[in-house]
């Protein structure tokens, strides 16, 4: 869908390496395919049993998860985003072969479609068969997605006005909300206008508000995790799980709720979305170190130590905010272009061995095409070397849909 929104922007800006970089997308393509058909055996790829989630920043392989987890849409969605590329412009990969791998990543994932007891379903479910249904209109995918917004509906709360994020839905005491749930909205809104279903819409607009009302500090930050009260409504604590302290500003989560705004404006028009992405993206870009690729925590004492999916996580919310609010092009298209080339710049892992033709790859090495995530890294939790400094699928996952919307702008070379 992208893709219909023509060329119309280019020479003034500073297409890098990034902007025309088929070096760089053979590269991403060997590291993702290397991943998807390293079981194939007489040229078929298995049913997955585990879906990629981080390298280690000590290791080359992904560390799998069972279908269950919240991030396993993302590898079937890197695949089904190569396929949108591969209808625009030609990859070493044929769209039929793409396709194919795509379908068979998501194929278990369907089982999430129903569950009640998380909130993720927009990252397992959307991610990719949402790409499915838009990408082909496949009916049993669009109906996936369908389920999986009404299943999350019925996480939300009426008093409280949100979804709630952890926790089971009889819980009657701990009510819980974490920005990423911004994130989780896209899929409602989406199956609202498929499906006729004003209520899952308002369910999203409703969320967005309290977040509106409630995540956000008057600069622009954001908190983590709140507590609400189920029987008042009122917000009871404030504070964080991932980032570095209750008062910072975890990176990851300042780029949900960005992303997550721009899409409750997509779908709203409500300009007081737009406006909230804004003060958070103006927040996010104040506080990038002189290389460009963020910390973990906007607040940590400075160790270090990147969360570089943070980084693509803005980079495609930004695009995506210049896609629906054109009139912010010369504000942020360039800062998003920035983004993608500073994180690839900074932390692109060694490429794949592979040939062109017939393309294949006979050493992935590092897994993941970006190294420097952090998932966490929390002072007051355990922390494993699974923790900080890793490849993650997400990072890979949103750098790929920021270039995929670059493209669609006629400014990635088709
Ligand atoms: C990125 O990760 C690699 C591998 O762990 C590490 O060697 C490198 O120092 C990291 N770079 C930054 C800027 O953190
Ligand atoms: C839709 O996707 C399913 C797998 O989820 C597949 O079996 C079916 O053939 C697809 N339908 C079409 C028309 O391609
Ligand atoms: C619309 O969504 C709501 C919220 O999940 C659900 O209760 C209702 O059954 C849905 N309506 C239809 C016609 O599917």
């Amino acid at each position: 869908m992208y893709f219909l929104r023509a060329a119309v922007v280019a020479i003034a800006l500073q297409l890098s390496g990034v902007a025309n970089g088929d070096v760089i997308e053979d590269r991403i393509l060997a590291k993702i395919y290397g991943v998807a058909t390293k079981g194939k055996t007489n040229g078929v790829v298995p049913t997955p049993t585990g879906w990629p989630e981080y390298v280690i920043g000590t290791a080359t392989s992904y560390t799998y998860q069972s279908s269950g987890a919240w991030t396993t849409g993302f590898f079937p969605g890197t695949l089904w985003l190569l396929y949108q590329r591969s209808l625009t412009k030609t990859l070493k990969v044929s769209s039929v072969e793409l396709l194919s791998l795509a379908r068979t990543w998501q194929a278990p994932l369907r089982a999430n479609k129903d569950r009640t007891d998380t909130h993720d379903l927009g990252f397992m479910i959307h991610d990719c068969f949402g790409w499915d249904a838009i990408l082909t209109g496949n009916a049993t995918a669009r109906q996936t997605v369908h389920d999986a917004a009404i299943a999350l509906s019925q996480r939300y709360n009426s008093v409280t006005k949100t979804i709630r994020s952890w926790g089971s839905i009889s819980d009657t005491g701990s009510f819980t909300v974490i920005i990423d749930n911004m994130m989780n909205l896209g899929m409602l809104y989406w199956a609202a206008q498929q499906f006729g279903n004003t209520t899952l819409s308002d369910i999203a607009t409703s969320h967005a508000t309290t977040t509106m009302n409630n995540h956000f500090r008057t600069d622009g930050s954001t908190w983590h995790v709140l507590n609400y009260n189920q029987v008042t409504g009122a917000v009871t604590a404030k504070y964080t799980n991932q980032g570095y302290s209750d008062s910072s500003t975890w990176a990851r989560g300042q780029a949900w709720a960005i992303y997550g705004m721009v899409s409750a404006y997509r779908w709203t028009k409500n300009t007081a979305f737009l406006d909230t992405a804004i003060k958070a993206a103006d927040y996010f870009l104040a506080g990038l170190p002189a290389d460009g690729v963020p910390y973990w925590d906007f607040n940590a004492p400075v160790t270090g130590l990147r969360d570089t999916s943070a980084g693509t996580i803005v980079a495609s919310g930004l695009l995506y905010l210049v896609e629906q609010a054109p009139a912010y092009k010369d504000k942020y298209l360039q800062r998003a272009i920035d983004l993608i080339d500073d994180t690839i710049a900074l932390s692109q892992s060694p490429p794949a061995v592979y040939t062109a033709s017939p393309f294949a790859v006979s050493d992935i090495g590092f897994n993941a095409f970006l190294m420097n995530g952090t998932i966490d890294n929390n002072p007051a939790k355990t922390h494993t070397a699974a923790s900080s400094n890793t490849g993650l699928v997400y990072g890979d996952y949103y750098l790929i849909e920021a270039q995929n919307r670059l493209l669609g702008m006629g400014l990635l070379a088709a």
